[in-house]
């Protein structure tokens, strides 16, 4: 199988703080890959190096067959990486139609009509503005925006933080829908009950390194294993 993405050895420094300590990881095509971890394990910082957001000191990305380790963002998402960060970054002061207005869209199926299908919520709440939406909205409308890149890869980070279960199974719903279409998906997940039923694939951070990579099934047939690697997760694991 082919991989979308490749990280070899990555070391990110945020200062003189050594984040990330020679990460590995790979995102096959036409698969959910996730990437798991306790809060501060460093999902968001491998991303960022991932996206050419931080740069790694040590390394080496490959998105689709390219060399990308000292590639600005722009250039990476225009080989069709869609990147949904942390915390869902949406213009709260433009409205549902401005957001979508993106500034590198490629051809493809996804257009603003097509992803307001997609999320008939959104195109109800079309005039209004990002800080008027639900968190739910919010995070509709920033996969919204990714998806009209057409990517061919899709990075989400944690697309279900502060969203209800009910939304959140709306989300994930989405994400395997996706990968239906062919794209493949890079989740970074707190969530990981739901991560490891939509997953093909999953690795664990901790503290910088991978302690685990393998079948998300054969990790979610381990709940002992889960609650020792995942930490926080654990609880969510056990209560679902
Ligand atoms: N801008 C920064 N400057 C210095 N240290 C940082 C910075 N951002 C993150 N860190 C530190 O890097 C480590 C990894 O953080 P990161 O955000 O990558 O973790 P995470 O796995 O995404 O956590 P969470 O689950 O809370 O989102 C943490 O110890 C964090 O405190
Ligand atoms: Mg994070």
């Amino acid at each position: 199988m082919s991989a979308a993405l490749t990280a070899e050895g990555l070391h990110v420094y945020y200062g003189k703080s050594h984040i990330l300590h020679g990460v590995s990881l790979e995102a096959a095509e036409g698969q959910v890959t996730a990437l798991l971890g306790r809060n501060g394990a460093g999902k968001t910082t491998t991303l960022r190096s991932l996206m050419g957001l931080t740069a790694p000191r040590q390394g080496r990305v490959t998105v689709f067959g390219a060399d990308t380790t000292r590639w600005p963002p722009f250039r990476v998402a225009a080989l069709g990486v869609g990147y949904v960060p942390e915390g869902r970054r949406i213009f709260p002061n433009l409205t549902v139609d401005e957001n979508l207005i993106v500034p590198l869209a490629r051809p493809g199926p996804w257009t603003p009509a097509s992803v307001c299908r997609l999320f008939p919520r959104l195109a109800e709440r079309r005039a209004s503005r990002g800080r008027q939406l639900s968190g739910g909205e919010q995070e509709m409308l920033a996969i919204a925006r990714a998806l009209l890149l057409n990517p061919k890869l899709l990075i989400l980070d944690e697309p279900s933080q502060g969203l209800a279960p009910l939304i959140t199974r709306e989300v994930f719903r989405i994400v395997v829908q996706m990968r239906a279409q062919g794209i493949s998906v890079l989740l970074v997940e707190q969530n990981v009950r739901m991560s490891l039923e939509i997953a093909d694939y999953a690795y664990v951070l901790d503290d910088g390194q991978v302690v685990y990579s393998g079948p998300a099934r054969e990790l979610a047939a381990d709940a002992a294993r889960v609650q020792s690697l995942a930490g926080a997760s654990a609880g969510e694991w056990t209560a679902q």
